[in-house]
């Protein structure tokens, strides 16, 4: 039977909220953009250019371009880090979107966190390597000059796969960017931006990573490992400044931007996603579940709220929910679009 929110206690709408339960206001801190409490990666200048001139080159073909962030961020605890706050994510709502937005036409610049899911690589991700190649020959096995060829029983699609990377190779429709640090998110993120408002409305920004919103400023961090013969370490983080905020507003006022809502209590789910809308006053929110992630997520506008759902059939047939949400965004996109055109 199709999952629905009837026998799925992590759909929406949840049970009837508990009375007295108010939810707390929010307390991050906005920012006015300039990020100095966080230390810019080395590259971001060098960055900000090729991803402009990325942009500028599709969008001038007439393709929209996308800008996806995808993974977690870490957050040191020590300047010489041995140790740090992770956010979770695995990549692979960003990584398989991707794929979906340049089978859909789009130019895609890929903010990603380091080693986390990559586009057209997923079937690696749970194996190991090694068994999936195999010598061409008997012979080549002792051979110093030994073949070597993927076998095409671990990975039947490989061919089908390695031909769709090429050719988006060719194309460079795929610019990869890393990050590791909350601060290199921030400073990578604000320069896509500035990269992308060049190209106004053709510019789509789908906020998938998590982002930290607790970090220990550099001038409060300790230098060296922070060593357990002291005694229990007590932790004092400041607020990350929400960062949707001078995105929207300041950095790439004209573009289209959706971002993700993660919860793990259904029960607060859609208000903290109508509450983002309110506050940052962008185009959309994609609200999620951790647990029911991959088969359930709801697309919030200021006035549509959309339930998308994967059935038992999707499930065999190996369909993806970013294959849904992407069809739903990139037509809101047009739309959006032609109304600044109007
Ligand atoms: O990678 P997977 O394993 O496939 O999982 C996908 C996912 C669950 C990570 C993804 O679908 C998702 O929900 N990503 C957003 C997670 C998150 O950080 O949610 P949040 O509620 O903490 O933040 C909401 C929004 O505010 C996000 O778009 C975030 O980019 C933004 N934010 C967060 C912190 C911060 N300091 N500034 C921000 O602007």
């Amino acid at each position: 039977m199709a999952e629905s929110r009837f026998n799925n206690p992590y759909f929406w709408p949840p049970p009837p909220a508990v009375p007295g339960r108010a939810m707390a206001e929010p307390r991050t801190p906005s920012t006015d953009g300039t990020l100095d409490e966080f230390a810019a990666p080395t590259h971001v200048e060098e960055v900000r250019e090729q991803m402009a001139a990325f942009a500028g080159h599709h969008a001038s073909a007439g393709r929209r371009v996308v800008l996806i962030t995808s993974g977690g961020t870490k957050v040191p605890l020590e300047s010489r880090t041995v140790r740090f706050l992770d956010n979770f994510s695995s990549g692979r709502r960003g990584a398989s979107s991707a794929e979906y937005f340049i089978e859909s036409g789009y130019a895609v610049i890929f903010l990603h966190r380091h080693r986390s899911l990559y586009p057209y690589n997923s079937m690696f991700s749970s194996m190991n390597m090694l068994e999936a190649l195999k010598f061409r020959s008997a012979e080549d096995a002792s051979s110093d000059a030994a073949e070597v060829v993927v076998d095409q029983q671990v990975f039947p699609n490989i061919t089908k796969v390695l031909k769709k990377y090429q050719e988006v190779k060719e194309n460079r429709l795929l610019l990869p960017v890393e990050f590791n640090t909350l601060s290199d998110y921030l400073h990578l993120l604000k320069a896509s931006a500035q990269a992308l408002s060049t190209i106004g409305s053709m510019a789509m920004f789908y906020l998938a990573a998590a982002v930290s919103d607790f970090y220990i400023p550099a001038s409060e961090m300790p230098e060296h490992k922070i060593q357990s013969s002291n005694g229990p370490l007590q932790l004092s983080l400041n607020m990350v400044p929400k960062i949707l905020s001078p995105l929207v507003k300041d950095w790439a006022p004209q573009a289209f931007v959706i971002s993700f809502k993660l919860e793990t209590d259904p029960h607060i789910l859609l208000e903290k996603a109508r509450r983002a809308l309110d506050t940052y006053r962008h185009q959309v929110v994609v609200a999620n579940v951790l647990d029911s992630r991959r088969g359930y997520v709801v697309v919030v506008t200021p006035e549509t709220q959309t339930e998308l759902i994967l059935t038992d059939e999707d499930e065999k047939n190996e369909v993806e929910i970013e294959d849904r949400i992407v069809s739903n965004l990139t037509s809101a996109h047009k739309k959006f679009i032609s109304q600044q055109n109007c």
